[in-house]
């Protein structure tokens, strides 16, 4: 299999910490859609064709695990939570958590994801100088609203007292955690780097709010004989211990609010770039009869729909996703032993030439109509590891559209430069994204 030698990638070491997605980019170009990297062990491959990948994450997902030095990094601070977890936790806890996120309960929160979008709105837009157009981090604003989303549809909590220790935490254990996840190997539990020890010490800021979040709701106490249907509510029934519950929340709220804040960002920012497509979101919007709910848009907000299904495709905020084989398989015709790593790139796959023509260019309408779904489109992974919020993913950035832009323009900035994509667990704006905030006077 063709690849980057040692010293390549010794040449690239700063390249691929500065640039990660860059570095991708340059390497598929050179290497073709299967490329192996020089390391020491089983070997690891870049997986860049929509079939081969399908075969890992879905087809012959039964011999792929999580086990690798990415999902390692994660658990530190998320412990075997849902995201980071193997089998048998992991299918328990899916099940357990997965009514939280079914159609009808999605349904019934879709007023709580409402106040929350209203309320980071009201409070990051309230400023008189929006009047007439103010420069705004609508990145801040986004991370708010994903905050409080996960925080009142799945605990039924009252985040805002949390928010901002919240927000560091999150935000130092997505760098820390990129940062242990550069490792090729392992380092042994009991060598206590002082990025162990920072990551310790992260895990427990995150770890004390959770404690919080349960304790709170204990005091709160039944309704029946039950705590109720959001995800919290489950948990607690469910009968799983304090430090399991306190796991699967940490996860929920990293899984649940960098990944919403920032694909909202880049959604605001390609809207800004593009008026006339800004535009058809408001006139859609304004045909919608009363407040858009949080599932359904794919009829009801088609346009609206697509705009987001594209923005998901050129900025995926999972940029890539690692599996490690536990039998020998063959993956894109190729024999792989077991323990080989695989690196399965949605940033890559959206950005084929042969499955989406031009495909660095804005185009929402690709995903109109009959057969917009393709292969090799996987924001939200594939197979059984799919993600379980995906449904709430996508109803809250469609609503927080419907909250938003009925009342503000969002323009670029006069010296405009998109802010370079970020790849941390995930692709965020680096510096924020900001942009100009007008409010739009009601005629
Ligand atoms: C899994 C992306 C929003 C919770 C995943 C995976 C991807 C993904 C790609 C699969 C990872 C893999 O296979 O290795 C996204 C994106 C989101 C988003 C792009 C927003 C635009 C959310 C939200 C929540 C959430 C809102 C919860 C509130 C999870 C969990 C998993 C997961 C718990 C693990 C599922 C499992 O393995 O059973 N997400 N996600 N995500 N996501 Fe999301």
């Amino acid at each position: 299999v063709p690849g980057p030698s040692s010293l390549d990638m010794a040449r690239a070491f700063r390249s691929v910490r500065a640039d990660p997605l860059s570095f991708l980019v340059e390497v598929a170009e050179r290497h073709g859609d299967l490329v192996s990297f020089p390391v020491p062990g089983p070997p690891a491959l870049l997986v860049n064709d929509p079939d081969a990948a399908r075969h890992v994450l879905q087809t012959s997902a039964r011999h792929w695990g999580k086990q690798t030095v990415q999902y390692a990094a994660l658990a530190r601070v998320t412990g075997p939570g849902l995201l980071a977890s193997a089998e048998p936790t992991w299918i328990e806890h899916r099940r357990l958590a997965a009514p939280a996120f079914h159609h009808q309960r999605l349904e019934a929160v879709g007023d709580q994801v409402r106040a929350a979008a209203d309320g980071a709105i009201a409070a990051g837009l309230s400023r008189s100088s929006v009047q007439d157009g103010a420069v705004v981090d609508v990145a801040a604003l986004t991370h708010r609203i994903g905050l409080d989303a996960v925080g009142r549809a799945l605990f039924s909590a009252d985040l805002t007292g949390h928010a901002q220790e919240l927000l560091d935490a999150t935000s130092e254990a997505a760098e820390l955690v990129v940062r242990a996840g550069r490792a090729i190997l392992p380092i042994p539990d009991r060598v206590p780097t002082p990025l162990k020890v920072r990551l310790r010490a992260t895990r427990r800021r995150l770890d004390v709010i959770s404690a919080q979040i349960i304790a709170e709701r204990r005091v709160r106490g039944h309704s029946g004989d039950s705590y109720g249907d959001d995800l919290l509510g489950l948990l607690l029934d469910s009968g799983l211990r304090d430090d399991e519950i306190r796991d699967e929340l940490v996860t929920m709220v990293i899984a649940g609010h960098e990944t919403v804040a920032a694909a909202l960002a880049w959604t605001l920012m390609l809207l800004a770039e593009d008026q006339p497509a800004q535009d058809r979101v408001r006139t859609e919007l304004a045909s919608h009869p009363g407040p858009v709910p949080l599932v359904g848009h794919r009829d009801r907000l088609p346009w609206t729909r697509a705009v987001v299904d594209e923005a998901l495709r050129l900025y995926p905020p999972a940029w890539a996703l690692s599996r490690r084989s536990q039998q020998p398989d063959v993956v894109a015709g190729c024999e792989v032993p077991a323990g080989t790593l695989v690196i399965i790139s949605p940033w890559l796959l959206h950005r084929r030439t042969d499955t989406w023509p031009d495909p660095l260019a804005f185009r929402p309408e690709r995903f109109l109509g009959e057969g917009a779904v393709r292969s090799g489109y996987l924001p939200f992974g594939q197979g059984p590891r799919l993600c379980i919020g995906r449904e709430f993913a996508l109803g809250e950035m469609v609503l927080v559209l419907s909250r938003l832009l009925p009342s503000y323009r969002i323009d670029v900035t006069p010296d405009w430069s998109r802010p370079q994509a970020a790849a941390q667990v995930a692709v965020h704006p680096r510096g924020g994204m900001p942009l100009v905030v007008t409010r739009l006077r009601v005629p």
